[in-house]
């Protein structure tokens, strides 16, 4: 008894759905891709107008967007690099290029070890002096055997990776000097390599690589 009141109560919202108006299931509108004889090329799908430019994807600053201006490599920074960029790009770099540049740069990464191409070293005469602008168009274009990272990086970031490598380039030839007297003891302290005596005897107390004068007794350890 229950279910034949269901099944009718069914049948007549279904009788009553078809009545309803089907406007909208059938839009005057083309498929994808489809043919149509409104245009003379039949195509349906319209192509670009000339020189479009999709949102956000306008790149008309030539130094930025590929690190020359008429042809020759620029050799200042095109975007604002403060520490934050050099940063991030150093996160960038110890992602994409450390596998065979290795973490300084000496071009001795694991996949070189591994019997990959020797990988350039960023020390070498040659890329101290070259321009940004040469090391932007290496890493969009790749350069023999060392592929494209265009696709993982994008243009501003491939100016923050340049800025690291900048910076691994002055640490290379760095002095105790360059660093601002007030910053020196901020410098992390390496302990010497396990083993092998520093260089030219006992680190002198108060350098920046000295153990601190007096090491605090650990407590109840061994
Ligand atoms: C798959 C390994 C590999 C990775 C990853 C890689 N490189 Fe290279 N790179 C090379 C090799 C190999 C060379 C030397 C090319 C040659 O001699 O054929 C090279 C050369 C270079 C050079 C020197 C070009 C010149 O003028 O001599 C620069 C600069 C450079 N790479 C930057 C980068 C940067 C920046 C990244 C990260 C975005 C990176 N590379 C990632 C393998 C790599």
């Amino acid at each position: 008894m229950k279910s034949k009141i269901h099944i009718s109560v069914g049948v007549a919202s279904i009788l009553a759905l078809a009545g309803c108006r089907n406007d909208m299931h059938d839009q005057p509108r083309y498929k994808p891709l489809a043919a149509a004889d409104f245009f003379s090329d039949h195509r349906a799908s319209r192509p670009q107008v000339d020189g479009t430019v999709a949102r956000g994807h306008l790149r008309i600053d030539e130094a930025r967007y590929t690190g020359k201006i008429a042809g020759e490599d620029i050799d200042q920074f095109p975007i604002p690099i403060a520490k934050a960029d050099i940063e991030w790009g150093q996160t960038r770099f110890n992602i994409y290029c450390t596998p065979c540049h290795g973490k300084l740069g000496d071009g001795n990464g694991m996949v070189v070890l591994r019997g990959y191409r020797q990988a350039a070293t960023y020390y070498s005469d040659k890329l101290m002096k070259a321009p940004v602008g040469h090391f932007f168009d290496v890493i969009t274009n790749g350069f023999g055997a060392m592929p494209s990272y265009a696709s993982r990086l994008e243009p501003d970031d491939r100016w923050r990776v340049i800025a690291y490598i900048r910076a691994l380039q002055l640490s290379e030839s760095a002095k105790i000097t360059d660093v601002p007297t007030d910053k020196r003891q901020d410098l992390p302290v390496e302990p010497a390599p396990r083993g092998i005596a520093p260089a030219g005897g006992a680190p002198v107390a108060g350098t920046p690589n000295a153990p601190p004068a007096a090491a605090p007794a650990r407590e109840g350890g061994r």
